[in-house]
């Protein structure tokens, strides 16, 4: 897989394969994250992974899937669930920079996991209070986002942005996805 192939597939999932992801990608996941450039080197992220069968259950009310959708059609139902879940959190005290951290740490948890075939959904819709409260993070620390991780059990297609300007993702009959983007000229230059 070249780098274009991993940014055009590394796409966001809702449902998954109920099947554990491969020995060592957690681990292979935070490394990276770890090591990622971070504003004036501060590394003030924290990240948790969660794999026990009991922490993920109870990780999934606390995530909300697929805002522009129904949530018969948008929320994976059970059998459908992320089997594991990355959360990100930002210590007290982080810089102005930090958000842009936690975005490439978020890219390259996401772009691990791809790269081994595992699907993700970046999650900023989430009960930061109960996520902190279940996995004992700091009270002055900040939940941020969370990954949600699984083998894909969909598929996922760019198209153009319609005539309407619509950016709001579709599913087709087979709840398969439709993510428009808008064009390069309309978001990008080279001068
Ligand atoms: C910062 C951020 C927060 C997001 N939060 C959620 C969320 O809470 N729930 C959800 O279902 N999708 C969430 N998404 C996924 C976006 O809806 C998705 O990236 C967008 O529809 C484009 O799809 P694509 O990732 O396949 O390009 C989030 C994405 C980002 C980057």
């Amino acid at each position: 897989m070249t780098l274009s192939e991993l940014y055009v597939g590394c796409r966001t999932y809702r449902r998954f394969e109920q099947r554990p992801l491969p020995d060592g990608l957690l681990r292979a996941m935070l490394e990276n994250a770890r090591i990622a450039s971070t504003g004036a080197n501060a590394q003030t992220l924290r990240f948790v992974a969660v794999q026990s069968a009991a922490l993920v259950a109870k990780m999934q009310p606390l995530v909300k899937w697929a805002a522009y959708l129904p949530k018969e059609i948008g929320t994976p139902a059970e059998g459908e669930q992320p089997v594991a879940f990355v959360v990100i959190v930002k210590k007290a005290g982080s810089g102005a920079f930090a958000d842009v951290d936690v975005g490439i740490a978020a890219n390259t948890i996401a772009t691990t996991a791809w790269e081994a075939g595992v699907g993700s959904c970046l999650m900023g819709s989430i009960n930061r209070a109960e996520i902190a409260a279940l996995l004992g993070v700091p009270a002055e620390d900040t939940v941020f986002l969370v990954v949600a991780l699984g083998y894909p059990a969909h598929k996922s297609t760019l198209v153009p942005v319609g005539a309407d300007g619509s950016v709001k993702y579709f599913v087709d009959e087979k709840r398969d996805y439709f993510v428009p983007k808008r064009a390069f000229d309309d978001v990008a230059k080279i001068v």
